[in-house]
């Protein structure tokens, strides 16, 4: 049989495919058998469907290998595409051949299990309809963020992930022996990304990025997908501008090309069709104005944790902007906002309901001694910058980026409650396997 073409399970539902004969295979997703007539329902990549065979037509011996299939056991199936108001979409796909491919063993993964055994067998578990929805809305989202960023004329390069030095502040980066010398893994792309505006002016990267947080919470992992956006000519507001144009495009298109996913994770796609810019923007002194005014122990300086950002959007439907955060809460890049030497002209983006920060924005710093000061406040080595305060030497230009968490952004478009339901294999201090 598996020299014939095979049909995907799509086919069994066009509008014509009744009564026409297919062959598909895929992973057996459930099945039972009683009176003679075994009943499965077969997954492949594009969906499920129902398959019957009767014993009178498959015959003793081909009827029993059927039956001893286990769930995600693989089979072939040959069989007639008949209406039937009781199966599933209303079809079914009536066997005259059934080749197994694996019976398999006994699934290990079923109802009632802990979080830790499902996650010990993360390797079988990502089958399930739940994960399949949510792999296929990530791959979307992450198709129609590149089409976005090709509209806009924004170049995607590669940068490196094995660094000298850790741009984001050096606690929090995992640290790597590079044939004995000190190596980290990345925590951002943003320098390599500055250093390639020059000759590109608009650049963008997708590359995972680490972070050696040993925060356990519902929205870190220690390694994440980071979308990097580096723009020159880039103004605060041109920046602001920017971010809420990608984001709403990134939601509609998404709603477009994938409400079923959406409707059966949770996230109704009118509601992500509904997402509209200009987004509301609060500045972080407003923003602690209001946390004092709901009882939260906060002052000017106090970094905004989830519990923070939390109380800040949870009855928003829209993502919020705060902005203009004291420079000693932010990186050492971050430009010195005009007419205020306290605060830097950084952006956090944080999702409606109460999901926190999916994005993190700012111009960048073009003066070399306030970056050299800003380093030597964070008691980091300048030395280990020298190839970046370069970039200020040699055609310095106002510019300006974000960094978009792909997980953060999917965990607040799919109301996932943990981040590592938007990844495929979690990584957090406590499990790097499988
Ligand atoms: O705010 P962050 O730390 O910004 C930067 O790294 C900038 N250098 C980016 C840039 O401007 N090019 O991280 C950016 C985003 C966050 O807003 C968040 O969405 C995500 O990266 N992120 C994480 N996602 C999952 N788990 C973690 N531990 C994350 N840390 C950051
Ligand atoms: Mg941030």
């Amino acid at each position: 049989m598996t020299d014939l073409p095979f049909d995907t399970v799509r086919t069994v539902f066009a509008p014509d495919a009744v009564g026409r004969t297919v062959r598909v295979r895929g992973w057996v997703l459930r099945s039972r058998s009683s009176g003679g007539i075994w009943f499965v329902v077969l997954r492949d990549r594009t969906g499920p469907v129902q398959v019957t065979g009767r014993r009178d037509v498959l015959g003793p011996e081909g009827f029993q290998a059927a039956e001893h299939v286990q769930v995600e056991g693989a089979i072939a199936v040959e069989g007639t595409v008949a209406a039937d108001p009781r199966a599933p979409g209303g079809r079914e796909v009536r066997a005259t051949r059934v080749t197994v491919l694996d019976p398999g063993e006994p699934f290990p993964i079923f109802a009632d299990q802990t979080e830790e055994f499902r996650l010990d067998k993360r390797h079988l578990a990502i089958r399930s309809q739940e994960h399949v929805a949510t792999f296929r809305v990530k791959a979307e989202l992450l198709r129609v963020l590149r089409e976005f960023l090709q509209d806009e004329d924004v170049l995607e390069v590669t940068p490196p992930v094995i660094t000298g030095n850790a741009a984001e502040g050096g606690a929090e980066a995992f640290q790597v022996d590079y044939f004995g010398r000190p190596g980290y893994l990345s925590q951002t792309a943003q320098l390599y990304l500055e250093a390639m505006l020059a000759p590109h002016e608009r650049v963008y990267a997708l590359t995972p990025s680490f972070r050696a947080e040993k925060s356990r919470t519902p929205r870190h992992i220690t390694e994440f997908l980071h979308l990097e956006i580096e723009l020159a000519w880039c103004t605060f507001d041109g920046l602001l501008d920017f971010i809420e144009r990608m984001f709403v495009a990134a939601c509609h298109a998404v709603a477009e090309r994938r409400p079923e996913e959406l409707a059966a994770l949770g996230r109704p796609p009118e509601e992500l069709r509904a997402i509209r810019a200009p987004f509301r923007r609060l500045t972080y002194a407003e923003a602690i104005a209001r946390l004092e005014q709901q009882g939260f122990p906060v002052h000017w300086g106090s970094d905004l944790g989830s519990a923070e950002e939390r109380a800040l959007t949870i009855e928003e439907s829209q993502p919020v902007f705060v902005t203009h955060f004291p420079r000693e809460l932010k990186a050492f890049y971050m430009l010195q906002s005009p007419g205020d030497p306290r605060t830097v002209e950084a952006a956090d983006l944080l999702g409606s309901e109460g999901y926190g920060e999916i994005i993190g924005a700012s111009c960048r710093e073009t003066r070399i001694d306030r970056l050299l000061e800003r380093l030597r406040a964070i008691g980091a080595d300048p030395a280990a910058y020298e190839w970046y305060l370069d970039l200020r030497r040699h055609g310095n230009v106002e510019h300006a980026g974000f960094g978009l968490g792909i997980e953060r952004m999917l965990r607040w478009m799919l109301r996932r409650d943990h981040i590592r339901e938007t990844t495929p294999f979690p990584r957090t201090p406590s499990r790097h396997t499988p």
